[in-house]
């Protein structure tokens, strides 16, 4: 089936170049012209591992191409996609739909033929209804149905998420809609993902359950490691018990920073404004942004405590490992890092940071920050290290090396990475989360 995907960021992009690997053929649309121009050259605007070939494979079979003309491209399409970008909204963490209604008008004024559109972006309860009352406004003669398809992907490991995913949510009103989109995910029955076929008010409030669900999760985690610290339990161990128990699961029970990225933190925000519009408050999932707020800035004193409180720590060098929001990504939205970095600028805390592919995004958003070329560079002459991101180029630092090349051993290990024996050992201060 010929598919447009509209929006080639890390869903459209990811989502278009595996569709094109099942065998149909896509067309990525982007209205921002130097990303199509990039990926017109092979280049990819996004770090994804695995994506570069995949991208170039299916380009190469004449199953993928990029324009950013949406009229032309979507002729003879059977199902068109949305996937831009629903961002929060400026102030008040509502979704920012303009994006996505943008497109729906673009579509409405330039559908020739019957077809279903997929609202693939993360958008709140009720936008499938308002997208499909944008198309009928539009005036288009055409037969069409709206469906709601959210998208799992965990940036990292979004390719192996799209082909091989715990279930495709399916949100359609009419069979007209679940016939085509059976169609579109035909490849995938053959592996037995199962497909749940659901109202598009279940599949886009599935989508935001989720994540609120898996924020909740890791958050729960967090102040259990906090509970640990002081009452003298190993969060590791403590994780490592809970989640045996196959009704909780031992996945995303690690203790961290507080979570980040373009997603848990832009999704619960806009799951709590949705529920305000209920009048139906989500008051664990308060808690849950509440916690995750402060827990990023707390992190930022736990290493001024390491270098022995405000005093102490004024005019101290600082070494940052990682700055994404999690490992195998370029992408630094929301990433704790930033918070980390704001509180250590603001007590006078000197800052050298090395990420293996942050750090282009990251530079702008963080002026104050040095950006080294290694780890051992970024490492050299510190009064303290902080492990932000669990890269593995951070995983099995050569301890002596790291030594000699500090002023100080101190190490706030953010993700439990080392041994707190074997640091010790190692001859360093050597911080931990709930450990
Ligand atoms: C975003 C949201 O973060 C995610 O929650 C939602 O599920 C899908 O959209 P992401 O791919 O990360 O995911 O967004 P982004 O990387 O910003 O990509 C969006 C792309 O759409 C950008 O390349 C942007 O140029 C493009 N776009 C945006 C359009 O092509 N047209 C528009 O009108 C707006
Ligand atoms: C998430 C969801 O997993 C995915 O299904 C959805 O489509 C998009 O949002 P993503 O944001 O890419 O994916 O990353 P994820 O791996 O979920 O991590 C999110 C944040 O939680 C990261 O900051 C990560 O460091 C943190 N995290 C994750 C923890 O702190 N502990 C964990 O156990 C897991």
């Amino acid at each position: 089936m010929k598919i447009v995907m509209v929006g080639s960021g890390y869903v459209g992009l990811v989502s278009g170049a595996c569709l094109a690997d099942f065998g149909h053929d896509i067309v990525c649309i982007d209205k921002d012209p130097a990303k199509i121009d990039k990926l017109n050259k092979g280049e990819m605007p996004i770090f994804e591992p695995g994506l570069a070939d995949l991208v170039a494979k299916n380009v190469d079979a004449g199953r993928l191409s990029f324009t950013t003309d949406l009229p032309s491209a979507i002729e003879g399409a059977g199902a068109i996609f949305i996937g831009v970008g629903t961002p929060s909204r400026r102030g008040d963490g509502h979704a920012d739909l303009s994006y996505v209604y943008g497109v729906a008008e673009e579509i409405g004024a330039s559908l020739k033929h019957a077809a279903v559109i997929v609202t693939k972006s993360t958008v709140p309860v009720g936008t499938g209804d308002e997208v499909e009352r944008i198309l009928r406004a539009s005036g288009t003669a055409q037969k069409f149905s709206v469906v709601s398809n959210p998208e799992f992907l965990r940036e990292g490991a979004a390719i192996g998420d799209f082909k091989r995913p715990d279930r495709i949510v399916i949100g359609a009103e009419d069979e007209f809609g679940r016939e085509v989109m059976r169609e579109v995910y035909r490849p995938l029955f053959l592996n037995e993902s199962p497909i749940h076929f659901t109202s598009r008010r279940s599949a886009e409030l599935i989508k935001y359950g989720a994540n609120a669900f898996l924020a909740a999760k890791i958050t729960f985690i967090n102040e259990m490691a906090d509970l640990c610290e002081r009452a003298g339990g190993d969060i590791q161990e403590v994780a490592r018990g809970i989640g045996l128990d196959n009704r909780i699961g031992s996945k995303f029970l690690h203790p961290g920073p507080g979570y980040g990225g373009s997603c848990f933190p832009k999704d619960t925000l806009a799951l709590l404004k949705t529920a305000e519009d209920y009048g139906s408050p989500l008051q664990l999932i308060e808690a849950v942004v509440k916690v995750n707020e402060s827990r990023k800035r707390a992190m930022g004193r736990k290493v001024i405590d390491a270098l022995g409180g405000a005093q102490a720590a004024r005019g101290k060098r600082v070494t940052l490992l990682g700055l994404t929001f999690k490992p195998n990504t370029d992408d630094m939205r929301d990433s704790p890092a930033l918070a980390v970095a704001q509180v250590l600028t603001d007590a006078g805390v000197e800052l050298i940071a090395y990420d293996p592919e942050g750090m282009e995004q990251a530079q702008p958003m963080m002026p104050h920050v040095t950006m080294s070329t290694s780890p051992y560079a970024a490492i050299e002459g510190a009064d303290a290290i902080v492990l932000i991101t669990e890269w593995d180029a951070f995983r099995a630092l050569d301890l002596k090396r790291v030594k000699e090349l500090v002023r100080a051993p101190v190490m706030v290990d953010l993700r439990n990475v080392y041994d707190p024996a074997e640091m010790r050992a190692a001859g360093f201060t050597y911080v931990s989360i709930g450990r």
